[in-house]
This record gives structure tokens, sequence and C-alpha cells, in this order.
């Protein structure tokens, strides 16, 4: 079959770093292709050179055909590329509909937005996934993973003949992804082809026909997907074969850290009761929109609770803020991380040592070097890809920005620790780096909550798991008790029968 596109030979480079080394990459119509490889490889840099964001130094790409050389983004998407790119992009003060017509807003006779059209049209791409949105609700006030959704209806949309996806699961539950991959399959049989990059390996065999691989900016393998092997794709992505993609150690608990009863926030939660002991990691499982951010939220005080009571060690604690649950020793890494955990601005260095400063300084004097190795230590362990401390972190790839807000918290003593989705967008290696590190902490006596989205991640790395279906547990589970279909079906408000 000929190529609908053929990039051929593509390289870039940025300062201090080779993103793509001579990268040969072809996608057929109709196809599904998937694109993999360690944060950093070259993935993002690789779709944004199709779409005209970048300018390559060398190579070409070829359409049906014929040599394009892309002059801006616009260039592009009349060349019937669409991309849904791995950050999100969206306008917080306007609305969904709005966001998704920008620019391209069906207009009256006369010239005046016609707005109804606007929100028919919405309303048709949203249905697609089953999702309570409505067009003129502000983007703003919805979370992530509604972002993520407003984003792909953005992209469906432009009616692309490739459209290239950069994680367009990392913030979804298996509901919304089932739902999506099922957009994919309609758009595959109308004959579009998909470029579709995720970090969740086991999820690319439900929808693509290929898979290429990059490592360190080089094309290393393109194969059909009925040819690989999770395992083969890991060794391709690592350069090693990797023995265990969720080492779980068995750590004796010692007592209860956190217990929480009755917490209750209307139209959020309701008979929120759970403890965690010390040494334990709960995993927090859930559709997207169940509460469980909120229900973190409410505990560390980002929230204000309607009523509930929290005891740590044993004796009840009042949080009425986020300072006084830090006092107590608690530390909540945000999902929204870009918003709420990174200075983009800003050094990696900078970025992880801030939080810490005072804990590194004596009568205002900052150990610097102490600090220095602290830093190097963690960022080397969980592997953050990038040419030195010194880098400013919007200059970092997706997956490895994710890495610094982690390092930070890592490198911080609490009690309990609230993960919520720590592994979102980080590849396979790393996150295996992230669940030794929680699991370090669990040792030396922290309590750990892990919200996840993830039910390999979930299930395996849990000592317990409870499940979230709209603001109550519907489902509480040890590890390895639980099979994936009864978590979802919690998650679906299914109530377990009690045994
Ligand atoms: N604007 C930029 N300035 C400097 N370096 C950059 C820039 N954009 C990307 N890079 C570097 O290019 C390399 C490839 O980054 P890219 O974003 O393509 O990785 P990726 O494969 O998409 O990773 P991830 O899985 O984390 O999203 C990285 O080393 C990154 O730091
Ligand atoms: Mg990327």
């Amino acid at each position: 079959m000929a190529a609908l596109l053929r990039m051929e030979g593509i390289t870039k480079s940025f300062p201090g770093v080779q993103a793509l080394k001579s990268v040969d990459f072809e996608l057929e119509a109709g196809e599904v292709h998937a694109l993999v490889g360690e944060n950093g490889a070259g993935k993002s840099t690789l779709m944004k050179i199709l779409a005209g964001v970048y300018q390559a130094n060398g190579g070409t790409i070829h359409l049906k055909d014929s040599v394009v050389v892309p002059s801006g983004p616009r260039s592009m998407i009349e060349a019937g590329v669409g991309v849904i790119y791995q950050e999100l992009n969206l306008i917080p003060h306007l609305t969904l509909a709005e966001n998704v017509f920008l620019g391209r807003e069906p207009l009256l006779p006369t010239g005046r937005i016609n707005w109804r059209k606007m929100a028919q049209e919405f309303e048709a791409l949203i249905e697609l996934f089953d999702v309570p949105l409505k067009p003129f609700t502000r983007v703003s006030s919805i979370g992530p993973a509604y972002q993520q959704v407003v984003e792909i209806v953005k992209a469906l949309s432009l009616n692309a003949e490739i459209l290239v996806m950069d994680e367009p699961t990392a913030a979804l539950t298996g509901h919304e992804v089932n739902r999506l991959f099922e957009v994919i399959k309609k758009l595959r049989d109308k004959g579009v082809s998909i470029i579709y990059i995720s970090h969740r390996l086991e999820e690319i065999w439900r929808v693509a026909n290929r898979v290429t691989v990059l490592r360190d900016g080089q094309k290393i393998s393109t194969l059909p997907l009925k040819d690989v092997t999770i395992r083969s794709i890991i060794k391709d992505m690592v350069g090693r074969d990797l023995e265990d993609q969720y080492p779980k150690e068995k750590i004796d608990t010692q007592g209860e850290a956190l217990r929480v009863e009755g917490l209750f926030k209307q139209d959020i939660c309701k008979e929120i009761s759970f403890n965690v002991e010390k040494g334990e990691i709960l995993g927090i499982s859930g559709l997207v929109g169940a509460g469980r951010t909120e229900i973190a939220q409410l505990i560390f005080g980002y929230r204000k609770k309607d009523a509930g009571r929290i005891f740590l060690h044993g004796k009840e604690i009042r949080i009425e803020g986020t300072w006084d649950a830090v006092r107590h020793g608690f530390a909540l890494i945000p999902e929204e991380r870009k918003e709420q955990g990174l200075v983009l601005g800003q050094s990696v260095f900078d970025n992880v040592a801030l939080p810490v400063l005072n804990s590194f300084s004596r009568l205002g004097v900052i150990n610097y070097p102490k600090l220095n190795a602290v830093i190097r230590k963690i960022i080397e362990s969980i592997g953050v890809r990038t040419p030195s401390v010194r880098q400013i972190v919007r200059n970092l790839s997706g997956g490895n920005q994710q890495k610094v807000v982690l390092s930070k918290w890592f490198i911080r003593k609490a009690h309990i620790y609230i993960f919520d989705e720590p592994t979102r967008g980080i590849d396979v290696g790393a996150k295996v780096e992230i669940y030794k590190l929680m699991q370090e902490l669990a040792r030396k006596g922290a309590a750990i909550i892990m919200i996840s989205s993830e039910l390999p991640e979930i299930m395996n790395i849990s000592d317990r798991i409870i499940v979230i279906h709209r603001g109550r547990i519907t489902g509480e589970f040890h590890h390895g008790q639980a099979s994936e279909e009864e978590i979802m079906h919690a998650a679906f408000g299914v109530t377990q029968d009690a045994s």
C-alpha cells in the first residue's frame, strides 16, 4: 500500500539536545500507528514538525507523494493534519464550545456568530464520549480529564485526514478510554489515519496496527503489533530488559496513620470513611468525575468540607486550610501539575529546591553542596532527562516535567502522602522507579494514598484499594483480591456482594 505520509531523515536539535537524529516515519491510509518511547525520546518533537510548529533542521515530509514544506501550523491544518497536543491548550475563560470552534465559529448571514449552531455541533461531538459537558460551560470550571475530552473534540471538529493524538488517554479512566477507542475505530473506518502516542503500553494493542519505537531521538523499529510483545517493545524503548514492571515489596504496617470519618461535602461526596496504616499504600480508583481528586483536596484543606473528622495517629486534628495539613505532615502531589506544581520559566534546580530551602538552611545560610547532592540524587533516580539541572523546565519533554514535580515532593518529609495520578505521562522505566520510591517512603513509616486511573498500577502496587463512585465508596479490596472487572463494577456503582 502506498504511504499517505512519509517523513524521511528528520533531524532536529535544540540548544544542548539533539532531539531527532534522521528519523524515518511512515503512515498508511486508514492506519492507526502507535508511536512510543521513553520521556524525551522525541515523539512530540516529531509530531510538532509534522504539524508545522517546529521547523526541522533536515529531512523531508511527503504527503500523498508530494513534498510539503510546512509554513506554520495553519498550513498543516489546511493540508489535513490535526493534532491533539500533549499539553492542554484550552483558553480558561472561554466556554467549551468557543474553544472548540475558536477562529472557525459558525456564522449567521448577518456575520454574527451562530451560537445555536455552535452549541448543536458541540453537542453532536461531545455525545460520542458520554460525558456531562455543556457547550457554554467555562473551561476553568472543569477538571483536566474533561479538558482532555474537549481537546479531542476540538481536533475531531477539524475533520482532519491525519490525526495525531499525543497521549490522549493520560488523564482518562477506563470508561472514557473505551469511548475514545470506539471513536478511533469509527474514524479509521471513515479512512482517517491516526498517529497514537501513549505511555500506557497495554492499550496500543487495542487500537493500533503498527508501532514505531523511538529511543534517544532515533528510530529503533517499526513493526506490526501482531509481531511484538510488551516485553519486546519495552526492550526497544529502554535498550535493555525490564525485570518487573510492577515491583511490589512486602512491608509490615505499623498501626493507623490516618483515619477519615464521615467526610461530607455537598455535591461532591458523602459518608467517606476509611483509614490508612503506616507503611501502607492505599489505592483510590474510580471513573473521571467520581470525586477522587476532590476528596483528596477536602482532606488536605484545599477545599472546605461540610462535615467529617480526621484523625492522625489516633488523635483528632483540625484541618481548616492547606497550611494546617502541611503542619501536620501531609503532602498532596496534585494532578494538575502544570498549574499547581511547576514554575515553567524556572530551572529544574530551582523548581525542586524551592519548597525545601528552609530545611537546608541554618541561620539563613543555605547549605548548597548538600542541597545539590540531594537534588542530583533524586533527579537521577527518577530519571529526569535534562541536559543540566539549570535547564528551564518549559524546555523539557512532557514526561520529564512531571518527573520534576514528583522529585520535589519525594525529597520533602511527610507522614501522609497523597499522590494524585503519580505516573501520568511517565515512561515505563521511570514508573518502576516511582513505585520503588513510594515503597521506600512506606518502609520508613509513611502512609500513602495513591489516586490512579491506571488499573494495572492500582492493582499491582496498592495494598488495599477503595473505589469511589459519585462521591461514595462502592468497593474495598485487598491486594490480589479483586479482578479488573470487579473494580470496574464498583466504579460504575454496582456494589459488591457482602461476603
Ligand atoms: N523547545 C525546546 N527547547 C529545548 N529542548 C527541547 C524543546 N522541546 C523539546 N526539547 C527536548 O527534545 C527532546 C525530545 O523531547 P520530546 O518532547 O519530543 O519528547 P517526548 O518523546 O515527547 O517525551 P514525553 O514522553 O516526555 O512527552 C527532549 O530532550 C527535550 O528536552
Ligand atoms: Mg511528548
